[in-house]
């Protein structure tokens, strides 16, 4: 299957740093030729606007542009109304965002999100035609007490039990938290076994387990990006840190073609 490499921006950028971060990205695409995967940048919801009028702009000017998806790092569980500071799925729509983050290990520690909270963002994303991007992953503390497969298989068994059928239309990111930020990649292998479980529960839940996606994320750069896209079972990235940086994203993006 074609690869996904996302950039996650987490709350960085301003305008004029994402101007010119997206300008060297898609001029970088333009520069290397048709893109056999696929390159989505979740940014914070305020420059989502911001970044779509310029992917237009660039488009016309026939920059690569056009082959850059858009992406919100939450959605709200809610449709509309009295909801302070929430994002709904169909404002996110309106704006053209093809992916939501959903579960992020940030949001779970810092926001107090449940599997079930998780779960219902997949399924909200689902019901605009957005497509989540739900995130599992164990602690440092979870890993060392042998717990990782039982915490992930946990966290994707929630987004399943809700979201039905429809689970062939999720990506999934492997994103063991304590490589989130922290320079520390899980090895390629470490990193396949647990996409090998992933994949395995998906094939039980879904007719379709081949269009779901497996990202890995965690400290992924352009200098670990080839290998850990080359095991089996992981089918692209989700880059925080090194998203930041065009020639490492770009970097990271022709290891995935
Ligand atoms: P880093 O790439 O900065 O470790 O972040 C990974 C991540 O959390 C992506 O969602």
């Amino acid at each position: 299957m074609s690869k996904l490499i996302a950039g996650n921006w987490k709350m960085n950028g301003s305008l004029a740093a994402n101007q010119a971060l997206v300008e060297a990205i898609a001029t970088g695409l333009a520069a290397a030729g048709p893109t056999k995967c696929a390159v989505a940048l979740c940014a914070p919801a305020l420059y989502l606007d911001q970044i779509s009028r310029q992917i237009k702009a660039l488009a016309q000017q026939n920059i690569a542009g056009a082959a850059i998806d858009l992406g919100a790092q939450d959605i709200s569980v809610h449709a509309s109304g009295a909801y302070t500071g929430e994002v709904s799925g169909a404002m996110l729509k309106e704006f053209g965002v093809r992916y939501a983050i959903v579960g992020h290990s940030e949001r779970r520690q810092y926001h107090g999100e449940s599997d079930a909270v998780v779960s219902l963002k997949a399924k909200a994303a689902l019901a605009h035609g957005i497509t989540p991007i739900v995130c599992v992953g164990e602690t440092l503390e979870q890993r060392e007490a042998g717990k990782t497969e039982e915490v992930v298989k946990r966290q994707l068994a929630a987004v399943i039990h809700d979201n039905g059928h429809c689970i062939s239309e999720i990506v999934v990111a492997y994103e063991p938290v304590w490589a989130i930020g922290t320079g520390k990649t899980a090895t390629p292998e470490m990193a396949q076994a647990v996409h090998a479980v992933l994949r395995a529960q998906l094939k039980a839940a879904t007719a379709h387990p081949e269009r779901v996606k497996i990202l890995y994320g965690g400290s992924m750069n352009a200098a670990n990006a080839a290998e850990l896209l080359a095991q089996g079972d992981i089918d692209g990235g989700l880059i925080g840190g090194a998203s930041l940086k065009a020639p490492d994203f770009l970097k990271i993006i022709a290891a995935a073609q």
